[in-house]
């Protein structure tokens, strides 16, 4: 006979011929919020309590197992049942209990898990402790129960790591018992029978012996000292661990200490606001709209920037048509691309079976009119109005009614190329970011007429293409380089004031920007930037500073890695500054009548924030970027921003923004014309308003 409880909106309790079944139903993700917490609890003890029940599996609805604790509780007042004491009572039941696992057992997931006297995987299962991606560490006994029952080692790698270790792995090491197939509540229903008959064994983790691992706590704190020296809750961690050999209570305490102090660590706040990031750009005005089915995509260029961009859609599944002017560049994209994928298998990112099939669904072609049945175009030619209008002419006799025509412009205005064809509800701007198989960001640029199903359907690439989508509106440069040709011209004005560029790249990657800006530049080529800064000089104003050392190390035909030397050389192993740079350098600050001057690395940080900052809000003011949020996705995935800063917006808050107007205003002394207060800014510090408020609309 069947009798089924509701214990609370989350939790249910189904009775049957002597077994408990917990249900745990909080979608999307399962999350160990309170009212999940504190059904646990109730549903435990209930199970207890009857008589009839003999044992109790733990298993959830849905797309997935508990996927952590609820995110959107961290920084709030703390809600009882706290999640370890939950997990204690649960592993304290007289009577046993078990889980059963789906999708993915992750964080606080697990560390239930792992409070439960036996575990099933359900093939597919993923489990984790993610927590260090967001800044913290294991907090309801994952440190402590952890190597208990598969080692120091194992524990470290994952809780250090964050990644998700599938089933296979997670059973040969002992974190689940075994892996089934089918039916959750099915198998929950079975596992809990296989106990009844001694088929299945339980017993308390917490009970078991942790042995010290001293070679394995010792390699953490080598492998953190040296590659995670900014994100102050894996040091925490390791010594969390280190406590599991003595008495659990202790250790989980030790744990919980740790955990509650991550929590208020800038990189822990930085970090959760990088997860909200990545998901609230998914959130546009036209989430409701149904995006037109792509599985056909044109490519045109076969460059670098067209090249990635058909790598990243053959790697999403997509049958591309690759369209090159001339034989020769359509091979050079075709082996671009081969190279690509070649990389993919080897970071791991593709199987080679997936590599030939993707390779198998790429179509070069010289003939444009092979784009007639694609369900979406990107451009991706040089930087050229005309070029891009002439191409937007042809797409538009060709392509079948319904097709998407998409430019990769990083800067050019989309309503204008939209104007010339006879559909411009059918046009926006996808501004990949390179290499574009690799960069996660992926600019959504809405035109004047871009219509709400075309916006969507560009989000739905996105997704397939496993990029973090951003919706922007037309200005020059839209959000990401916009913001960086403004911040660009203060790192000009130091560089010409007395900082060299190795002292600028090291400020800002002590900052912890993936790669300073002069190193990018040479990645990048310093030729698009100079190309960049030709088309720009006639919007100039005439009292605008300019300085003009780049142009001058162009002039040499030095345009960074790819022709040896830029601002750096690139003839030896190791890169080092070019003497002859500096020699422009010094020559042009000469020219000027500068007397150089020393930069602290602090003082070459403040006036960088302070542009990006600047221009940051100016970008918010004018509805280019939707919110704060959007900004920092963009900079966080598009340019390498620290993901334990949370962005340059977050990083705003964190420096004041009232203090932001006090230091524009004392640069204002120097540069009236650069440095002006944002009205924007302005308002919100006298408003004593933030950032963060904005993305929350508080
Ligand atoms: N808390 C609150 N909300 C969460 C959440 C969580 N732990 N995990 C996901 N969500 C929300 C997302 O914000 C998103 O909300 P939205 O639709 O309003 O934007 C929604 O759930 C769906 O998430 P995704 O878009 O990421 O869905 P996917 O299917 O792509 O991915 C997932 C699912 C793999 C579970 C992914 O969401 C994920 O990695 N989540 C975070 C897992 C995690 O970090 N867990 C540890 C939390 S910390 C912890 O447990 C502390 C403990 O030790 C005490």
């Amino acid at each position: 006979m069947t009798d089924t409880t509701r214990i609370n909106d989350k939790i249910s309790l189904e009775r049957q011929d002597g077994i408990a079944l917990v249900r745990i139903d909080n979608p999307p993700v399962n999350a160990s919020g309170q009212a999940v917490r504190q059904g646990l609890l109730e549903a435990v003890d209930a199970a207890n309590a009857d008589t009839d029940v003999k044992v109790i599996a733990i298993y959830a609805a849905g797309r997935t197992f508990v996927a952590g604790a609820d995110i959107r509780e961290f920084g709030k007042p703390p809600k009882s049942p706290a999640l370890p004491d939950v997990c204690n009572q649960i592993e304290a039941s007289g009577k046993p209990v078990i889980s059963v696992l789906h999708g993915t057992a992750l964080g606080g997931g697990l560390e239930l898990a792992l409070a439960t006297h036996a575990r099933v995987g359900i093939k597919g299962l993923r489990v984790g402790l993610p927590e260090i991606l967001l800044g913290l560490l294991p907090g309801a006994g994952g440190t402590q129960r952890g190597p208990r029952l598969i080692g120091m080692a194992n524990t470290l790698d994952i809780a250090l790591s964050g990644r998700q270790v599938k089933a296979e792995e997670a059973l040969s090491w002992g974190l689940i018992d075994r892996i089934e197939t089918g039916d959750v509540r099915e198998v929950a229903l079975a596992a809990a029978r296989d106990v009844l008959a001694g088929r299945l064994a339980t017993r308390r983790t917490g009970e078991l012996e942790a042995t010290r691992d001293e070679a394995a706590l010792e390699a953490a704190r080598a492998m953190v000292a040296k590659k995670m020296a900014r994100i102050a809750s894996a040091p925490l961690c390791i010594e969390a661990v280190a406590r599991a050999t003595g008495p659990l209570a202790e250790g989980m305490a030790f744990e919980r200490q740790c955990f509650t102090e991550a929590l208020k660590t800038p990189s822990g706040q930085g970090m959760i606001h990088a997860f909200f990031a990545e998901r609230a750009v998914a959130k546009i005005p036209e989430a409701g709209a149904t995006p037109r089915p792509v599985t056909k995509i044109g490519v045109i260029g076969g460059g670098t920037m067209g090249s990635g961009i058909a790598t990243a859609a053959l790697m999403g599944g997509l049958e591309v048509r690759l369209i090159e002017v001339a034989d020769e560049a359509l091979e050079r994209g075709r082996a671009t691309i081969a190279k690509n994928l070649d990389g993919a298998v080897k970071r791991g990112k593709m199987s080679a079976e997936k590599h030939d099939a993707a390779l198998a669904r790429l179509a070069p072609s010289t003939d444009m009119h092979t784009l007639a049945d694609v369900d979406l175009v990107i451009e991706a030619v040089f930087e050229n109005m005309e070029v891009k209008k002439e191409i937007f002419t042809k797409l538009d006799a060709i392509c079948k009614p319904g097709a998407v025509l998409a430019s990769n412009t990083s800067y050019l205005n989309i309503d204008e190329i939209a104007r010339v064809t006879s559909r411009p509800q059918d046009v926006l701007g996808l501004h990949f970011f390179s290499p574009a198989h690799i960069m996660r960001l992926l600019e959504v640029v809405v035109a004047e007429k871009t219509a709400p199903e075309v916006v969507a359907t560009g989000f739905a690439l996105g997704k397939a293409l496993r990029k973090v989508a951003v919706r922007a509106g037309v200005c020059d440069g839209f959000i990401g380089n916009r913001i960086l040709a403004h911040y660009g011209k203060v790192i000009m004005y130091m560089l010409m004031d007395g900082a060299d560029p190795a002292e600028i790249d090291a400020a800002l990657e002590g900052f912890g920007l993936a790669m300073g800006p002069f190193k990018v530049g040479d990645l990048a080529g310093l030729d698009i930037g100079w190309a960049e800064r030709k088309r720009r000089a006639p919007l100039r104003p005439a009292e605008e500073r300019y300085i003009p050392i780049a142009d001058r190390i162009c002039e040499q035909g030095w345009f960074g890695r790819k022709t040896g030397r830029g601002w750096y050389l690139y003839d030896d192993a190791e890169i080092r500054p070019n003497p002859a740079a500096q020699a422009i350098i010094d020559a042009e600050r000469a020219r000027a009548g500068i007397t150089p001057r020393k930069f602290t690395p602090e003082e070459i940080v403040d006036r960088f924030l302070t542009a990006m900052i600047s221009e940051s809000a100016r970008v918010v003011a004018d509805g280019i970027a939707q919110r704060p949020i959007d900004v920092d996705a963009v900079f966080l995935f598009g340019y390498g921003f620290p993901r334990f800063r949370g962005g340059p917006l977050h990083h705003a808050d964190q420096i004041g923004v009232a203090e932001l107007v006090a230091r524009i205003e004392a640069y204002a002394k120097e540069d009236a014309q650069y440095w002006q207060v944002p009205p924007f800014l302005r308002k919100l510090a006298e408003t004593g308003g933030s950032f963060a408020a904005l993305n929350t609309g508080d």
